[in-house]
């Protein structure tokens, strides 16, 4: 076959336009579509053309292609979230420099934190106090990725858990395969006080709990008051407690003049401004945040929180408090409560590492100051002193200032809790986000792009409006570079 230079030239127009009809606006898809097509041609010419073809080929068309490549994948490039990074998870480990004991500690509280519970222990492998309400059948069921104490896996433990050792519940309509563990609210309405949390589970049907028959909340009609919240990672938990309040409240005051003309304010959460954890802000304590989601999660009774939330009297398997000190263990360590164990692990867990540098993640983490994320997400505030070596004054990389901001309808849940209103919500650390799956405080999105956007609505109303603003003014390539060091955390 010998093709004409006519045809070589229509060859290549059309080639062109499919291209541009392929790619869509994908960079990496037009890079392949064109390097697809050029090869094809240069095939067909080098084996099948006159002499005259290829030289036309080659001074001409090549260039061409290269032209449209470069200038196709610039029109075109759209940034969009390159999604989990893969490899060692790099989260979960103990901080560097604990002591023998903190060390201990930790490694005690880390096997507690994956115990699951059945109702009377007496499932092989189990300890006992599960329900009679409960959301999951242990702490790391929710606290699982990319390793113990992290945040929602990708696959949704509540569907299996639901129906486990014969228990009758319905998976609520929120709950998916792929989809966030969540907890639900009932949202505050009409100036009712607080956001009330419903259990999602029972232990009814199991063959742990006989004669135990107790409803799930009726999720269906219930889902226009519904709210949700999804699992936060626990590592670095112990540096976060260790900022003081007055750290905290120094860091709200800094660039002051900046933070007005942006419409940036933000105040500490919890009640009396003690509060650092939490999406709403109102956790102070690893100690009470442990035991009460101990409790509250559950379902197992301890010393600090010692009443079950169901008092249904066939329902009640075990003496109260049920996770108590253990005083025939080897040793003191061995015999803390689950929840002191737990709440060790969480104190001296490390900080998920980050990746190495890139000249786009710099120029990211640049840029993510420059516009202004960095007025909220602080990238890093300092220890106060401390008992333990390894959380006494460090430079803890957070990317938050731990305190309350008004971000608009939009996100608003609903849920008064402490010092937040219903809009209100806590500027979540940025740390681990490399790794995570489900973002914003109900698991709305996977995409990290949206999770942005979400900062604002049409209504305006967000202390982020401006930051946001500034951030759509920039170029694609601009927006993949804060994309990629937001991945690189
Ligand atoms: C059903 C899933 C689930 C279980 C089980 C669970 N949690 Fe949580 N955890 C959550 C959710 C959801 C949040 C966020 C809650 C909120 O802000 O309203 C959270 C938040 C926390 C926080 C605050 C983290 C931060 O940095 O702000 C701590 C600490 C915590 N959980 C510890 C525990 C411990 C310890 C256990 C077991 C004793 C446990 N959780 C069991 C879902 C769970
Ligand atoms: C006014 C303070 C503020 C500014 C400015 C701000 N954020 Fe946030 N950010 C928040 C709060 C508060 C949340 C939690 C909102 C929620 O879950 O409803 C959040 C959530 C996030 C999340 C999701 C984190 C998670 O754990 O799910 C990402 C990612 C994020 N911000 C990135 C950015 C980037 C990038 C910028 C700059 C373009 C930015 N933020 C600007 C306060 C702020």
């Amino acid at each position: 076959m010998k093709c004409s230079l006519m045809a070589l030239l229509e060859n290549v127009a059309t080639s062109l336009r499919k291209i541009q009809l392929e790619a869509g606006g994908n960079m990496i898809s037009i890079q392949r579509a064109c390097f697809r097509v050029w090869k094809s041609i240069h095939f067909s010419i080098h084996y099948h053309s006159s002499w005259h073809s290829r030289v036309v080929f080659t001074l001409l068309i090549s260039p061409a292609f290269l032209a449209v490549f470069v200038s196709a994948s610039r029109g075109l490039f759209v940034a969009s979230d390159p999604g989990p990074r893969g490899g060692l998870s790099g989260a979960g480990g103990p901080l560097p420099g604990l002591s023998e004991r903190e060390l201990k500690l930790f490694l005690a509280g880390q096997d507690a934190i994956q115990e699951i519970d059945s109702v009377t222990g007496t499932v092989p492998d189990t300890g006992h106090g599960l329900g009679p309400r409960f959301n999951m059948d242990s702490c790391g069921g929710c606290h699982n990725f990319p390793a113990p104490g992290g945040s929602s896996p990708p696959v949704n433990p509540m569907i299996s858990v639901a129906t486990k050792n014969g228990a009758t519940n319905t998976v609520p309509f929120f709950i998916t395969l792929d989809g966030p563990i969540r907890r639900a609210f009932l949202r505050s309405m009409g100036g009712q006080a607080r956001g009330t949390d419903l259990h999602l589970f029972t232990i009814s049907g199991r063959s742990d709990a006989p004669g135990c028959d107790l409803a799930q909340p009726d999720f269906d009609s219930l889902a226009p008051q519904l709210a949700f919240h999804v699992p936060l990672p626990l590592y670095g938990d112990g540096l976060i407690e260790s900022i003081s309040t007055d750290t905290i409240v120094a860091n709200l005051a800094s660039n002051s003049t900046l933070k007005r003309a942006l419409g940036i304010a933000g105040r500490p959460g919890g009640i009396n401004g003690s509060g650092r954890f939490l999406w709403k802000g109102q956790g102070a304590r690893l100690e009470l945040l442990a035991a009460g989601g101990y409790q509250n999660e559950v379902g197992v009774t301890n010393a600090l929180i010692p009443r079950e939330d169901d008092p249904a009297p066939s329902c009640q398997f075990n003496a109260l408090p049920e996770d108590t000190f253990d005083s025939s263990a080897s040793n003191f360590i061995e015999g803390l409560p689950d929840f002191a164990k737990i709440a060790g692990f969480v104190r001296f867990s490390a900080p998920p590492d980050p990746i190495q540098d890139t000249p786009s993640i710099t120029s990211g983490r640049t840029l993510f100051n420059r516009i202004g994320c960095a007025l909220c997400h602080t990238p890093s505030l300092q220890t106060g002193e401390s008992r333990s070596r390894s959380l006494n004054f460090r430079t803890v990389g957070l990317y938050s200032d731990l305190a309350l901001h008004r971000m608009g309808p939009g996100l608003a849940d609903g849920i008064p809790e402490g010092n937040a209103g219903a809009d209100d919500f806590r500027t979540p650390p940025l740390w681990g986000l490399g790794q995570r799956i489900f973002f914003l405080h109900d698991g709305r999105t996977s995409d990290l792009l949206e999770a942005i956007q979400a900062h604002t609505s049409e209504q305006g109303g967000s202390e982020a409006d401006k930051v946001i603003g500034a951030f759509n003014t920039l170029s694609e390539e601009q927006k993949q570079d804060i994309l990629n060091f937001l991945r690189s955390l």
